[in-house]
């Protein structure tokens, strides 16, 4: 029997050069080893949500948008908090992602959430916003305690997560998100 190596999608709500969040994915990726792939898809070519460009119109970065959370296992959305929010950017794309309506390519989709910003709650507030959009889209959040990074300044250092502590956290919260993933395609299979 072929064992696939699951495929991981990150997406961070932060387009800027020096994000945090991009840089705290682009270190988890390098961590994974064996156990599962983790691409980072950019978010910097997305433009803006019109319903108008749906269909035949649809951008092409929104088709390899859709096209990439399509063919990955799951997901892990990375955001800054923007007023007790998710990023604009990050909703933006979630927005596009999530058309059409309930047969959308998140359907279905395993979902880890992180916020890290330089604030005491590092993002907290974000994560309540993202698990509302998320279940509009019939996404599967993994249910574990929240990935909240305060202090982000102090734990990513020169484009890398450099937190021991952080680092451990995060590689249980995707050893979640890959036990969800089997659970998922263990019932998909039997259901088939
Ligand atoms: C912020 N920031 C912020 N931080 C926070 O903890 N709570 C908040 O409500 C906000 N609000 C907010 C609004 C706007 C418009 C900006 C620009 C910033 C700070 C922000 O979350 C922090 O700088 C992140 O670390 C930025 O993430 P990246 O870009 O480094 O990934």
């Amino acid at each position: 029997m072929s064992v696939t190596v699951p495929r991981l999608l990150g997406i961070s709500g932060s387009i800027r050069k020096e994000s945090t969040n991009t840089a705290i994915l682009n270190t988890l990726a390098d961590t994974l080893g064996a156990k599962a792939s983790l691409t980072v898809f950019s978010l910097n070519d997305i433009p803006l949500y019109n319903s108008d460009l749906e269909g035949d119109a649809l951008p092409q970065p929104v088709r390899a948008l859709k096209a990439a959370i399509a063919a990955c296992d799951g997901l892990i959305l990375a955001t800054p908090e923007y007023n007790h929010g998710m990023s604009g950017v990050l909703k933006n794309a979630l927005d596009w992602a999530s058309r059409p309506a309930f047969a959308s390519p998140l359907k279905h989709k395993p979902a880890l959430l992180m916020t890290s910003s330089q604030g005491y709650v590092g993002g907290a507030r974000a994560h309540a916003q993202m698990q509302e959009t998320l279940a509009s889209t019939l996404s599967r959040v993994v249910a574990r305690p929240q990935i909240v990074i305060a202090g982000v300044a102090q734990k990513v250092v020169d484009g890398r997560l450099v937190d021991e502590a952080t680092l451990k956290f995060c590689g249980e919260a995707i050893d979640d998100l890959l036990t969800e993933i089997r659970l998922l395609q263990r019932a998909a299979a039997t259901v088939r």
